[in-house]
């Protein structure tokens, strides 16, 4: 048929196409595309996202997005794969491309299912990226990235289970966290023992023994901070996230204390989306963030601990300048520990050259989010999202609608990646990455280095990718770039090659 598109119209369940000739390049006729009609069939597909797509789209624009039918230009660029063209791609969508022959969508099909088609169209252009660009997956081969010459070692391959979290004693000792409940210490070869009297953790779904930092100060205080999934007191089976830090005295936990846990009501027995990370700001506070546990509205309820990030003293107790402590907010009975809300699971936390705050957080079905965090704002989950659901049913369009006031993402990974540990490069391993963030994906299985300016995205390069689940990356005191991989539970290092 050349570059003409089928109309179906759709009567009584009777479903006749009809030929609507359109000449290519367009004419000069109408600049305003026609709204389609879809077919019964087409409609049962609208729960179903790609099953939408590969009904209505994909005979013009290729079951892989690779275009084609009726001279449709492919999907599949990298200028086309930049997220600059999220909304153009939904415009196109809804208002149609008059003058190319496709016809408007916008009065058919909803807001929500015409931003899961854009996903869906970034689904098939990540595959095909990944054709084109391959893995960063080999052992001692020579990568470069921003300017630095690198290369991947394997360090330790036994004695962890689901590892989460690293950071540095500074005699050079790692301490890592094993999320069914243990703390190890190790060299960079091996563990060589565990902390006895670490608070008990228990390990339901996702949560478990969580994040370990050390005191920027610890030389002089001795401080180590500790997250991990509490349980209900004897029901091993529910629990909340909490924070406590403690001391070590040879390899015994001692002096600990609370620096933050969550009210009572809200430990439950949900398997997922605990968070977390901790990290310190330098001027006294420590800043976490503690996912919505599945419980999604309550992401957007001052008074319930859900979805939060938070910021409290390095002792626990709460900065009169935090956003929520006036008259007004302590009568309403939000947390005064909050800092920004409306996040889903945020498991990647950490400051930029700048001193600004990032987190990075999963979405269900794309729309893993990079975000900056600042005082008060809301990002928004589970109003506005970039996603889909998991089972191909379309939520939102990520954009607010008039009136409400949320902070968009500065990155957003469609596919997901499941977002998890992030570190800023520092020290002298790798002099041009300082400053740079470096984030973690488990399903993705990658490392990205990303470069800021303010709000904006001025980088991003996978430097790792395809070795495994990578469930933390964490910068050593020198600058070499540390990744715990869960499955195998294994401890990676990128190091500069000479
Ligand atoms: C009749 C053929 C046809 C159908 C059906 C069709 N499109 Fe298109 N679409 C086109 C053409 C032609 C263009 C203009 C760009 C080009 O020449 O490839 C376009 C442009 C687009 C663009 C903008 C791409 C760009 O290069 O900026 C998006 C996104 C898009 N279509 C998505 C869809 C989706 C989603 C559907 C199904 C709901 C759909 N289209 C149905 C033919 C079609």
């Amino acid at each position: 048929v050349g570059k003409s598109s089928v109309l179906f119209l759709a009567l009584a369940g009777v479903t006749i196409p009809v030929a609507c000739m359109k000449a290519p390049g367009g004419s000069a006729e109408s600049t305003t595309a026609k709204a389609v009609v879809l077919p019964a069939s087409i409609q049962q597909s609208r729960t179903n996202i790609p099953k939408l797509y590969q009904e209505a789209c994909a005979k013009c624009h290729g079951g892989q997005g690779e275009g084609g039918g009726g001279g449709t230009r492919t999907l599949l660029t990298k200028d086309l794969y930049d997220q600059k063209h999220d909304k153009p791609f939904y415009d196109a969508i809804a208002k149609g491309v008059p003058d190319m022959g496709m016809e408007a969508y916008g009065e058919t099909l909803t807001p929500g299912e015409m931003w899961g088609l854009v996903v869906y169209i970034r689904e098939l252009q990540t595959d095909w990226m990944r054709q084109q660009t391959g893995s960063r997956n080999e052992e001692n081969k020579v990568y470069t990235s921003g300017g630095e010459r690198y290369k991947i070692e394997r360090l330790i391959t036994s004695g962890l289970r689901t590892p989460w979290a690293i950071d540095w004693l500074p005699d050079g000792r790692m301490l890592i966290t094993n999320r069914p409940g243990d703390l190890a210490i190790a060299n960079n070869q091996r563990v060589i023992a565990t902390v006895e009297g670490i608070p008990k953790a228990t390990e339901i779904g996702q949560g478990g023994l969580m994040d370990v930092t050390v005191h920027p100060n610890y030389k002089s205080n001795g401080w180590i901070y500790l997250s991990y999934t509490e349980p209900d007191g004897d029901n091993m089976r529910r629990g909340m996230t909490k924070i406590v830090r403690g001391k070590l005295s040879g390899n015994r936990w001692v002096t600990q204390q609370t620096i933050w846990e969550a009210p009572r009501e809200s430990y439950n027995g949900s398997g997922v989306h605990f968070g977390n990370r901790i990290v310190f700001d330098g001027k006294g506070h420590i800043f976490f963030s503690v996912g919505e546990r599945g419980a999604q509205a309550l992401a957007q309820d001052l008074t319930k601990a859900n979805g939060k990030v938070y910021r409290v003293n390095e002792d626990g107790s709460i900065p009169k300048d935090n956003p929520f402590v006036d008259d007004e907010s302590k009568s309403k009975g939000y947390l005064p520990s909050i800092w920004s809300y409306g996040h889903r699971n945020p498991q990647g936390l950490a400051f930029d050259r700048d001193g600004n705050l990032w987190d990075t957080e999963h979405g269900p079905r794309g729309g893993d989010e990079l975000n900056r965090v600042v005082k008060g704002a809301n990002y928004g989950w589970p109003v506005v999202s970039f996603s889909i659901e998991y089972n191909g049913a379309p939520r939102s369009t990520p954009w607010p609608a008039s009136g409400e006031k949320f902070k968009m993402p500065t990155y957003r990974w469609i596919k997901s990646i499941g977002a998890c540990g992030m570190d800023t490069g520092r020290g002298d391993a790798f002099p041009k990455w300082r400053g740079d963030l470096f984030a973690g994906g488990l399903s993705g299985a990658n490392v990205d280095r990303i470069r800021v300016a303010g709000d904006r995205l001025v980088e991003r390069d996978e430097i790792l990718h395809g070795m495994g689940r990578v469930r933390e990356v964490a910068v050593s005191p020198k600058g070499e770039i540390y990744v715990a991989l869960n499955g195998p539970d294994h401890i990676l290092r990128i190091v500069p090659a000479k």
